[in-house]
């Protein structure tokens, strides 16, 4: 995949970074504030050190003053200690501002993710998320501690050395002594060159460091895809085309990875580069100009050592450079969720609304996932408390998407939805979804207890409460062949259930949170029909004055269901009870003609799905 915002990382300097650090940085001032003195106060600890031993070279030692050169010593000793302190205490500070800083954006993210709707799931993958909050937060520790010192390390070695060589730069030109201003003017080059080298290079780099990042990410995300898929790999056999694949994602990102690295490799070296030709630029100028006396030895020896002093960080900026340029990168890519727009949040007057009657209502509902084509075409449905409804239709036909209405998963493109006569735009998502208990088909275990699986809903729920619910959903006793019963630890690292019991158990869950609309999204598919019945007994038990819609295609469900509402190609083709839509042409005939053909063509007599059909199949029917 190319990356679709090239201008955008081109032209954004250092904007992406500032903008996603500044709050961060305001949250933990004291801490920058701190970290800023300690800097600074290291830098001035070592740009007096030149300028000292320049004075002592030029008054001290020529003049063999041993008071002042006893003092000079000392002086140096108390500057040397003073800058050892200073670093110190910037790596303790930094390190510690970093990753508070790291803290809070790992943090924040996740709260991004976690308000995110499943839309925003469909188009970012898990692989890219993954990348994001683990690699791009962390790179960003480089540039908070080390970068950030080195940059205020050089910006005062940088004043202070222009400041000390314009001052001995223009001390002789009273004396008509043009010396040392050349000297500090050739000096003044080396910075101006690097500058130049960094900027102009900077824009590219950003875009080399930030394909670096996103191939990463595609990579990250063929490893995750493939973990999450490995039963139909293996099923199929695939593992040869499945490396060929993470082999090519893998290249890719060795390529931009490569190309990082020649930018890193070349940047630095070429600022050492710079900085090295002007140093022996300087001593040829300097020792000319002593020669010539036009400047002393102890103004010349101020000169070099000023410029080996910001020689030295100087190596750095090059690194320094880099590491912001990726820093902005990364910040980029962080700025994508932190930007990314949430498509379903509160409204501003909504309130919360607990213990609904349960009834719902679809008026002139019509609902698109790309705003191309429907999924959904001016729904009108009224479905009073306490009822039951099946919901049928062929696949694609729109019956998750009806039901992913009710708690917002989406939000319709027109038309309301209501619950109570309430606009479920005003109630608060939290409320709202409180009211609703969603069984999906494909039932997710966390990796803890199956008694924690089930109170997912209700953390504090008790043991005896659990009990219920799982005894409702026809778990119970599969619970209580299992070792440690309860305590038992399933999902990824834990016992694997089987399908149908993982549903069971996810039914359990939704049943202890005891909301007022209950919503099975084919989710007793994987059940056993005979197990199937008793849970819809035990759901009738309990639901009595439950709102309830089921989706399933199988006929037993249609016991239990006091209308059934036909779907087809998004709209509602037929509304009524059995007994209603038996009696007229249309897909709910055509549908239990063809259930019937296959329980005819079997031979099912001692099967209690045959009986549920001779049931709720009448005569006249078959
Ligand atoms: N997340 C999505 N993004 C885009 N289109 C979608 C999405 N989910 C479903 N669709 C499309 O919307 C239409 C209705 O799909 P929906 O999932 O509601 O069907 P369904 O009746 O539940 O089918 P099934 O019985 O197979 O579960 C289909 O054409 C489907 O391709
Ligand atoms: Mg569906």
């Amino acid at each position: 995949m190319a990356i679709s915002n090239q201008d955008n990382i081109l032209n954004s300097n250092l904007k992406e970074l500032i903008d996603l650090l500044k709050p961060y940085i305001k949250s933990h001032k004291y801490w920058f504030v701190f970290l800023n003195i300690i800097a600074i106060v290291a830098a001035i600890a070592q740009t007096m050190f030149p300028l000292i031993i320049g004075d002592a070279i030029d008054n001290a030692f020529s003049d063999l003053d041993l008071i002042t050169l006893q003092s000079t010593f000392f002086i140096l000793i108390g500057l040397v200690l003073l800058d050892l302190l200073a670093q110190f205490g910037a790596r303790y500070i930094g390190l510690n501002f970093a990753q508070r800083i790291i803290f809070d954006i790992r943090q924040n993210i996740f709260i991004k993710l976690q308000n995110q709707e499943l839309d925003f799931y469909s188009k970012e993958t898990t692989g890219q998320i993954m990348a994001k909050t683990m690699e791009e937060v962390y790179s960003l520790r480089d540039i908070l501690t080390w970068g950030y010192r080195m940059t205020i390390l050089m910006i005062f070695l940088f004043l202070g050395a222009i400041s000390s060589m314009i001052t001995l730069g223009i001390s002789e030109i009273p004396n008509n002594n043009f010396g040392p201003f050349y000297l500090a003017l050739a000096f003044f080059v080396i910075p101006v060159i690097i500058f130049i080298t960094i900027s102009k290079t900077s824009a590219n780099n950003r875009l080399v460091f930030y394909n670096a990042r996103f191939k990463f990410g595609e990579m990250s995300e063929a490893m995750a895809e493939n973990l999450s898929g490995i039963h139909t790999v293996k099923s199929f056999g695939s593992e040869n085309e499945q490396i060929e694949i993470f082999n090519e994602k893998n290249h890719e990102f060795y390529d931009a990875a490569l190309k990082g690295a020649q930018v890193r490799g070349l940047l630095q070296p070429g600022v050492i580069f710079i900085i090295g030709l002007a140093i022996v630029f300087l001593v040829f100028i300097g020792g000319y100009l002593v020669s010539i006396e036009s400047i002393t030895p102890g103004t010349f020896i101020t000169f070099m050592l000023l410029s080996l002093q910001i020689a030295l960080p100087g190596r750095f900026i090059g690194w320094v450079g880099i590491i912001t340029q990726d820093a902005n990168s990364a910040a980029i890519r962080l700025n994508e969720i932190f930007e990314s727009t949430i498509s379903v949040t509160d409204y501003p007057n909504a309130k919360a609304y607990d213990n609904v009657d349960g009834k719902i209502q679809f008026s002139n509902v019509t609902f698109s996932y790309d705003n191309n084509s429907l999924a959904l075409n001016d729904i009108n449905l009224k479905i009073a408390k306490g009822e039951n409804i099946v919901l049928l239709g062929q696949t694609g036909s729109g019956k998750s998407s009806l039901v992913n209405l009710i708690p917002r998963f989406f939000d319709p493109i027109s038309g309301q939805v209501l619950i109570d006569n309430i606009d479920i735009k005003d109630f608060t998502l939290n409320s709202l979804r409180r009211n609703i208990g969603v069984v999906h088909q494909d039932a997710f275990l966390f990796t803890m207890s199956i008694h924690d699986n089930i109170a997912f809903g209700k953390p504090n729920a008790s043991r005896e409460e659990v009990i219920i619910s799982a005894k409702a959903a026809q778990i119970h006793e599969y619970i209580m062949t299992l070792d440690h019963g309860y305590d038992t630890i399933v999902g990824e690292r834990g016992v694997t259930l089987s399908g149908g019991q993982r549903q069971r158990v996810t039914i359990a869950r939704v049943l202890l949170k005891n909301p007022k609309i209950l919503i099975f999204d084919d989710s007793v598919s994987a059940v056993d029909p005979k197990t199937e019945k008793l849970i819809m007994e035990n759901l009738k038990n309990v639901s009595s004055n439950r709102t309830t819609i089921i989706i399933s295609q199988r006929a037993s469900s249609l016991k239990f269901a006091d209308r059934i509402v036909v779907l087809d190609g998004g709209t509602i083709k037929q509304i009524g009870s059995h007994s209603e839509l038996i009696s007229v042409e249309g897909i709910y005939k055509e549908f239990i003609k063809a259930v019937n053909e296959q329980v005819k063509f079997m031979d099912w007599s001692d099967n209690d799905e045959q009986k549920n059909l001779s049931k709720i199949i009448p005569e006249e029917s078959k």
